[in-house]
């Protein structure tokens, strides 16, 4: 074995003289930082070379004009988006931009942050997974929360819709216009505006993208409490407006507990000024809850607080592979009885995941054998104290392969091994979409019953489609996702509305992490009661009378068409 090469947790019983199947454990050395932001997969549409984003656009098309009822074309009046599951009527409240609007702005930002320019309006037209595309003519690139105001006060009286960007990373096609909607982008606002070394809380403007937040971070001796997939993208007010949840939840929680205050610009224009910086405040309301999640329909988020846990100097991940989701269930038990306060992720992949990451990313590989094993694992600690932390991971993952939950297991011994294993993990959406058009479901559901769910799609789907399952196993949220050769009605209907209504029969959540968008806005009933989603469409309605604010996302539309 090279020096290179990670430790394997296999079965010598005679070398540790403990019974017939035993595990040699040779732990890490430890690393401050988990993943090398350097190697981070950048997620950059600008990139893109004009040509394959023509290419693609043809191949992949998901959203399709339909006729109207004079038997003519009109995209600006009637979308459906990867099926007729999500058909769009514009609303015809809303104004159009005509010339008087595109001065306005020059006056407020300035010309070069008034974008027109057809290849950047192409980019921000389009979602991530090239599933839904607007055709916005405008782009706007506010620098400050004065602008953002000034701007979102004149679209108001103007009645022009709008649709808040971020890092346009997002899955349920809330970030990209459906229509004609004005993009805003805040971007621009990437200051950090304030870090307290003692408390550990960061106030900074919306726009940093996340990655940058974490550097910055490491280099104070402090972690951010959210990562993902699409850190080199994301902007922490999209994070914050989607209520990311990513890889370390299962160890730091939601942002509705991390982030202590806001900033937020409300349809109107007025500024909301929410940005507490404070532990406990219970005076009255705690109205920056409504904005963590809220997908960009209530406001724009200017400013963000958030509160950062210290760096801790012991880092170990293991990448572990078990053969049946009984055994992937009973470690996850196992691992919060004996590994308790130094989890820090416990991830998972289904071997259809393993498969699709392997084929279609340069440069991956299995870690473990060539086996196949039907379930791979990605288990992190992260602890201040080297030997404690050592001996603990050491025990459990002895205890483990004794009784029988682990077939195989490697541990990563420096940074680059740690990046390698979180790079399969992280992958696995990028793999997807290189493997072509996808249906993406991010479920909450008992974690007994999670994987009952992707067999069961599987058996409905036979051969035509592939069923993967992974996700953040350690927060009960599963991320179905079925790759098909093509959008296709047809497979459509036969995965919904059964993802939903299994869903709701094990009273589950449609959706963990990743929002409603424009994807599940109409299917928000499978997991909130009539009276809640009424009294969201009331709140929306009071902060937002036109409906200007990212319309025909989140709320189901019936509720809003009089906006
Ligand atoms: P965008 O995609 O631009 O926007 C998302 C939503 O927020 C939209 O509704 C938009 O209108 C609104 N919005 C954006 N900025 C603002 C603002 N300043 N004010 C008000 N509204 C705003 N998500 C997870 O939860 N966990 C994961 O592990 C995860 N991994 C991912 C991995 C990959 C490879 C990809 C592509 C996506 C992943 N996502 C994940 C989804 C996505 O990255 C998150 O939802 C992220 O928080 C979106 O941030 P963004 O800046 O890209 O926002
Ligand atoms: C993930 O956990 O990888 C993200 O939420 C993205 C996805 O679901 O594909
Ligand atoms: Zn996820």
């Amino acid at each position: 074995m090279r020096e290179t090469e990670p430790k394997r947790v296999e079965c010598v019983a005679a070398a540790l003289n403990r019974s017939q199947i035993g595990i040699t454990v040779v732990l890490s050395r430890y690393w401050p930082n988990t993943r090398d932001p350097g190697r981070t997969h950048k997620i950059n549409h600008a990139n893109r070379k004009k040509k394959e984003r023509k290419k693609r656009a043809t191949e992949r098309r998901s959203w399709i004009t339909l006729p109207l009822g004079n038997g003519g074309w009109n995209p600006q009046l009637y979308r459906s988006f990867g099926s007729l599951a999500t058909k769009v009527e514009r609303n015809p409240s809303f104004s159009s931009l005509n010339s008087d609007d595109l001065s306005y702005f020059k006056g407020v930002l300035g010309d070069k942050n008034v974008v027109q320019d057809e290849d950047r309006l192409e980019t921000a037209n389009v979602d991530w997974m090239h599933k839904y595309k607007g055709s916005s003519k405008l782009l706007l690139l506010p620098r400050n929360t004065e602008e953002v105001s000034k701007i979102l006060e004149y679209c108001n009286s103007r009645r022009l819709a709008v649709v808040p960007q971020g890092g346009n990373t997002g899955l349920v096609g809330g970030s990209v216009p459906v229509f004609d909607e004005v993009i805003i982008n805040v971007g621009s606002m990437n200051k950090i505006i304030a870090f307290d070394k003692v408390s550990g809380i960061l106030v900074c403007e919306a726009g940093c993208i996340l990655e940058n937040l974490i550097s910055y971070l490491d280099n104070q001796g402090f972690v951010m409490p959210l990562d993902l997939g699409a850190k080199g993208s994301c902007q922490i007010g999209g994070n914050v407006s989607t209520n990311a949840g990513g890889l370390r939840f299962v160890r730091y929680g939601s942002l509705h507990g991390n982030v202590l205050g806001l900033e937020a610009v409300l349809a109107n224009g007025d500024v909301l000024d929410m940005l507490g910086t404070l532990r406990k405040d219970n005076t009255g309301y705690d109205l920056k809850h409504l904005f963590i999640g809220s997908e960009g329909s209530l406001g724009i988020v200017t400013k963000v607080s958030v509160l950062t846990p210290p760096k801790l100097s012991s880092v170990n991940i293991a990448f572990l592979a078990c053969e049946d989701y009984l055994s992937c269930q009973k470690l996850l038990s196992e691992a919060k009885r004996k590994l308790g306060e130094i989890l820090s992720a416990f991830e998972f992949l289904d071997c259809h995941a393993m498969d699709l990451v392997l084929n279609h990313l340069e440069g991956v590989r299995n870690p473990l054998s060539s086996t196949v094993h039907n379930f791979y694992l990605l288990i992190e600690t992260t602890g201040s104290d080297e030997s404690h932390d050592k001996e603990k991971l050491e025990a459990f993952l002895l205890h483990s392969m004794e009784s029988g939950l682990i077939s195989d297991g490697v541990l990563a011994q420096d940074m680059n091994q740690a990046s390698s294993f979180w790079r399969i993990r992280e992958g696995v959406p990028e793999a997807l979409m290189r493997a072509g058009p996808v249906y993406k479901y991010d479920l909450s559901l008992p974690v007994e019953k999670m994987y009952s769910l992707v067999e069961e799609m599987r058996a409905r789907l036979g051969q035509s489609a592939n069923v993967v399952g992974y996700g953040h196993l350690g927060d009960g949220n599963l991320h179905l996702n079925v790759s098909a050769p093509r959008y296709d009605d047809t497979i459509l209907a036969e995965i919904e509305p059964y993802v939903y209504e299994w869903t709701s029969k094990h009273r589950g959540s449609i959706s963990a992490e990743h929002g409603l968008g424009l994807m599940k806005a109409n299917e928000m009933f499978y997991s909130k009661s009539h009276g809640a989603v009424q009294l969201m469409a009331s709140i929306k309605k009071l902060l937002d009378p036109n409906g200007i604010l990212n319309p025909y996302k989140v709320l189901p539309h019936s509720l809003c068409s009089d906006s």
